[in-house]
């Protein structure tokens, strides 16, 4: 999604803003610019694709100016072209805007605007904005006043950044429903869409919330509401690793962060498993208050991508575990067709960056609908997220953070183990207070947990060659098929997911036993299938499965425990990985598919961090 970030200070603002811009590079984009205040006038540079070409553009102007703004576009309205790249003007070029999401109604804004006789220059909504801001200066409004009567006529979910010439020492950004945080420095200020673009020149952070418009100048910040009034607020230390957004020898961040798994484990392992042994209900620890668990009769998840995946297993382990009934639901569909109001309901959504669009509307939604209600139709939300800071902290009570430290990757990894992580404790946590399972079942899986770091890093030291090896032979492969069933069959989902996001190969994710229904008849030699097999209640079926393709001459690989002379027979090529309960296997069985997508769009020679038209976080809809 877009990308913005501002400045304002004693230091030139190009090249702050380009350093900020790079470190939002991971969101996706196609098209970047930056404008500047100088002497009285708008400095304004765009460039189409990648950030150097805007880099070279600047190299060749001196420019000295200490506020600006810069941006990153990921094309929706318009086409990705130097026009359409913001900062965009308004007629008299007085005025420049960056812009996070959708103006919904600037088709009559914009008629309107051209009416009053304003130019439009390119096929955006967002140009609408420096526009209306020009329109209320004309009536003597003060610069914030004229921001601010903008806004209230703005229907959609944005951020936006605004400079303008006439006023060199205010930069002004507004929320509504996308994210800006401003950053707090010694004489100079920042926002941003996300903290690494700032991270490096302070960690004194505030970030904003819906409907909050903040004046920034070289004297401090004030924030004030749409209505006009001032609100008072005060910047919070961020907590951050500035090694997160570093590659650190490795040649992709994908790669760092799937080789940063067992540490996600280890650090949730810490997290939430740290009442053991205490004389407590739960040897669980995730902070929510008791009346969370009280007379709990159905869970709902909402969630998108990976982290649906994750969800399907979640449901997997609190059904099995805890025996509560829980539904997933894509956030996208469950915003038009949500299920009936069930009483007792717990609301999960389940968002690694926690600005994802459609889950913050499912969310929304559904607190809604149950406002006024009789109390046990009431909300009850919790959000599982890496990013607390987010929107959806603002949005839910309760939080679960998972621990996996900023994931730059476009393709989730390391956060995607962070969820399963966060489930395992959620449906353990159930069936500990439930009395589900026997408090000896529930240590054995708790061991089960402890010995899961080592497993992955036996895993990755073994499968780095064999994954690299079988991505040679596989890299004009055009489609591919997983299978899995049981709590691997969201791992068979994952695995495509990460194959087709990042090598642009086609590939579906099936429960095996499904095969037959249909997708068999894709199968020929130059089709191969993925199986995962786990020893457990649905080994032999997903092996006949796979067998069922190799009579159908696709090559077979298998993602197997080591040493499995049965699967040795039948596939054409292992993946093994360590023997692990059935329960526990998908945070092992998902890591060699994540190196053979990585290494198969590597060999392909794909920029695997930041794949074409992806964005890291769906911000609109
Ligand atoms: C994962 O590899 C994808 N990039 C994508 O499916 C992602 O999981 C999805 O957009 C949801 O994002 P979220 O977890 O931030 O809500």
């Amino acid at each position: 999604m877009c990308g913005i970030v501002g400045y304002i200070g004693t230091q030139a603002a190009t090249q702050i803003l380009l350093s900020g811009l790079e470190k939002l590079e991971y969101r996706g984009y196609d098209s970047a610019g930056i404008a500047t205040v100088l002497e009285g006038e708008l400095h304004c540079v765009r460039a189409k694709g990648k950030l150097y070409n805007l880099r070279d553009k600047l190299e060749t102007i001196v420019n000295p100016a200490k506020i600006g703004i810069g941006h990153t576009r990921w094309a929706t309205h318009g086409k990705p072209e130097e026009y359409n790249a913001h900062p965009h003007m308004d007629t008299k070029k007085r005025v420049a805007v960056v812009q996070n999401g959708i103006i919904e109604n600037y088709r009559e804004l914009r008629e309107e605007l051209k009416q009053l006789g304003h130019e439009f220059r390119s096929e955006t909504d967002t140009e609408v904005i420096p526009h209306l801001i020009a329109q209320y200066l004309q009536a003597d409004n003060s610069f914030l006043e004229a921001v601010r009567q903008t806004v209230n006529r703005l229907k959609g979910a944005f951020a936006i950044a605004v400079i303008n010439a006439d006023y060199p020492d205010e930069l002004v950004v507004v929320r509504q429903q996308a994210p800006l945080v401003i950053g707090f420095g010694q004489g100079e200020f920042f926002c941003a869409s996300d903290t690494p673009a700032i991270a490096s020149y302070t960690r004194a952070v505030l970030p904003l919330e819906n409907g909050e418009i903040a004046r920034l100048t070289p004297l401090g910040v004030e924030i004030y509401n749409f209505a006009g009034d001032r609100l008072k607020k005060q910047p919070r230390l961020l907590n951050f690793n500035p090694a997160m957004v570093e590659k650190q020898g490795f040649k992709h961040f994908m790669l760092k962060e799937i080789h940063e798994q067992p540490g996600v484990v280890r650090a949730s392992l810490e997290a939430y498993f740290s009442n053991l042994g205490e004389p407590t209900e739960s040897p669980i620890n995730l902070g929510l208050p008791e009346e969370f668990y009280t007379d709990l009769e159905q869970i709902q998840i909402v969630a998108c991508g990976t982290s649906w995946h994750a969800a399907l297993i979640g449901k997997y382990l609190i059904e099995q575990l805890a025996g509560i009934s829980t539904q997933v639901h894509y956030a996208s569909e469950y915003r038009y067709a949500p299920s009936p109001l069930t009483p007792n309901t717990l609301i999960v959504g389940v968002t690694q960056s926690g600005e994802t669009a459609d889950t913050l509307a499912a969310l929304t939604m559904e607190k809604e609908r149950r406002q006024g209600k009789e109390p046990k139709y009431q909300a009850r939300l919790l959000g599982i997220t890496n990013r607390p800071e987010s929107s959806l902290g603002y949005l839910v009570p309760h939080i679960i953070s998972t621990l996996a430290g900023i994931e730059i990757g476009v393709a989730a990894t390391k956060t995607f183990t962070a969820q399963l992580m966060a489930f395992y404790a959620l449906a353990l946590d159930l069936a500990a207070r439930r009395q589900t399972v026997s408090k000896e079942t529930l240590e054995n899986i708790i061991n089960g947990l402890r010995q899961i770091p080592k497993q992955i890093e036996t895993t990755l030291e073994s499968q780095e060659r064999l994954t690299e090896q079988l991505a040679h032979e596989f890299a004009e492969t055009q489609d591919f098929i997983f299978i899995g069933r049981g709590i691997n069959f969201p791992i068979a989902l994952e695995g495509a997911l990460k194959l087709k996001e990042i090598s642009y190969i086609h590939a579906e994710g099936y429960p095996a036993g499904e095969m037959k229904h249909g997708p068999i008849a894709l199968l020929d030699a130059k089709v191969p299938v993925v199986a995962i097999a786990i020893p457990g209640s649905v080994y032999e079926k997903v092996i006949s499965n796979a067998q069922e393709a190799k009579a159908r001459d696709s090559r077979l690989i298998g993602v197997t425990p080591v040493n499995d002379g049965e699967a040795a027979e039948i596939f054409n090529d292992l993946l093994p990985v360590s023997h692990v309960e059935e329960l526990l296997s998908p945070i092992l069985t998902v890591v060699p598919l994540q190196l053979l997508a990585y290494h198969i769009a590597a060999r392909r020679g794909l920029d695997v961090d930041q794949p074409r038209t992806l964005a890291k976080s769906v911000t609109v809809e």
